[in-house]
């Protein structure tokens, strides 16, 4: 009924660096080809653990979406767009607070785990708790059918289908939609009257699907009933009501996983981060500095990739050959480690040269970035809108 649509944000907190490329972005840049796709900087999330020092917010915006277009994310492709540039995300929050329970939010795993995590913030606030529900109304507001996520937020859009559902059950009733239903069936004339309740009733209350397709097939055959009363004999059939907002699906992100250079998840609060775009020399003296296997003392000990971080560069950035010498070398200790390393600077730095490039002209002139963001958010504006107008309706909230 609704059109295909990817919706996904990213908080601008500090500056990309490989981990979010190859764990997020390079996704985005997959599906930006194949459907149509709505990217945002979530400027509001980043607020429910930056509201003491909201500085960074703005310059981590402008950042991240040179980041993005460096990528390879296509402005001609894809719409970028700044969350609260789009109020619309903040009315349809506040409305679905109205019907969350408190319950849902408080049992979302990242609540406690974030909480715990980030011990130095006071995080017990109200707009902290409510971050699943904004992130719920940022995506249903596009009715969008797919989330691209990291696995943590697999629970976020679990919660969004729960509350599409319970919306769409509570205000998705068409005024008079139960006596109008209840005309129709006398329509169809008694005997087959009697053999539409029945099959509802077996549906509704046991499930049975057998009875279900019997019921549309007799709908199907029955040729006094207008098209709206037949459509209506069939929302009715299942107890269903107008679909207001979209259950969307969690599109898991498959892309190779990126450790920090000392192993750990890559994050610029450990220090063992490649910003996305780094200078070569940096790259250069960061990957020669990285920890090995603690085992190879010297360069005459035999290693264990599986015990080594740059292993796991090497599986992201090489191929099948430079996998197996590293493999071989590293347990005989036929090469040493600076030679291992090298595959991987050039592999990383090959990356980065277009992102360089692609950033360039955006480095240069500002404007531009601007000026595709004003784009951005103008169509999704236009989007959002189109739903609050249907959302607002549903509620009895249009004042028309
Ligand atoms: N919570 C997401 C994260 O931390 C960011 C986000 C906000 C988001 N709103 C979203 C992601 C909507 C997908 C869809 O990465
Ligand atoms: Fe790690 Fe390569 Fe050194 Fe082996 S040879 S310990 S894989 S850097």
């Amino acid at each position: 009924m609704y059109p295909d649509r990817v919706v996904s944000g990213m908080r601008p907190t500090g500056s990309m660096h490989l981990g979010h490329y190859h764990g997020a972005l390079k996704n985005w840049i997959r599906m930006q080809s194949e459907q149509p796709c709505l990217f945002f900087v979530a400027d509001w999330h980043a607020l429910t653990t930056h509201y003491d020092d909201p500085s960074i917010i703005e310059k981590s915006t402008w950042d991240m979406l040179v980041d993005w277009l460096a990528a390879g994310i296509d402005p001609t492709q894809a719409t970028l767009f700044i969350q609260s540039k789009i109020p619309e995300h903040a009315e349809l929050h506040l409305l679905l607070s109205m019907a969350t329970p408190l319950g849902w939010l408080e049992r979302v795993p990242t609540y406690k785990d974030q909480i715990d995590n980030l011990a130095n913030k006071d995080l017990q606030t109200y707009g902290f708790l409510g971050y699943p529900l904004l992130q719920a109304a940022d995506v249903l507001i596009y009715r969008a059918s797919e989330v691209p996520v990291g696995d943590d937020q697999v629970p976020h859009v679990e919660m969004m289908r729960e509350i599409a559902r319970r919306f769409n059950h509570l205000y998705g009733k068409e005024k008079g939609f139960e006596e109008k239903a209840q005309d129709a069936v006398k329509k169809l004339g008694s005997k087959r009257a009697r053999l539409y309740h029945e099959l509802r009733t077996a549906y509704q209350q046991e499930g049975d699907d057998a009875a279900l397709e019997q019921a549309k097939a007799m709908l199907d055959d029955a040729q006094n009933l207008s098209m709206i009363d037949r459509e209506r004999l069939f929302g009715y059939l299942e107890g269903a009501r107008k679909l207001i907002l979209v259950e969307p699906q969690a599109r898991l992100t498959e892309a190779s996983r990126l450790p920090g250079l000392d192993g750990r998840k890559m994050s610029k609060s450990y220090g063992n981060a490649i910003a996305l775009r780094e200078d070569k020399e940096s790259v250069t003296r960061k990957v020669r500095t990285m920890p090995t296997d603690p085992a190879r003392v010297r360069r005459t000990d035999a290693g264990e990739p599986e015990r080594c971080p740059v292993w796991q560069f090497h599986v992201v950035y090489s191929d099948g050959p430079t996998q197996e010498w590293v493999q071989k070398g590293c347990r005989s200790a036929g090469i040493g480690c600076i030679e291992c390393k090298q595959p991987v600077i050039d592999a990383i730095v090959k990356e980065q040269e277009p992102m360089h490039e692609r950033a360039q002209p955006y480095l240069d002139d500002p404007s531009l970035v601007r000026a595709i963001v004003a784009d951005g958010n103008e169509a999704a504006r236009r989007l959002a809108q189109e739903t609050m107008r249907d959302v607002r309706e549903a509620m009895g909230m249009s004042y028309g």
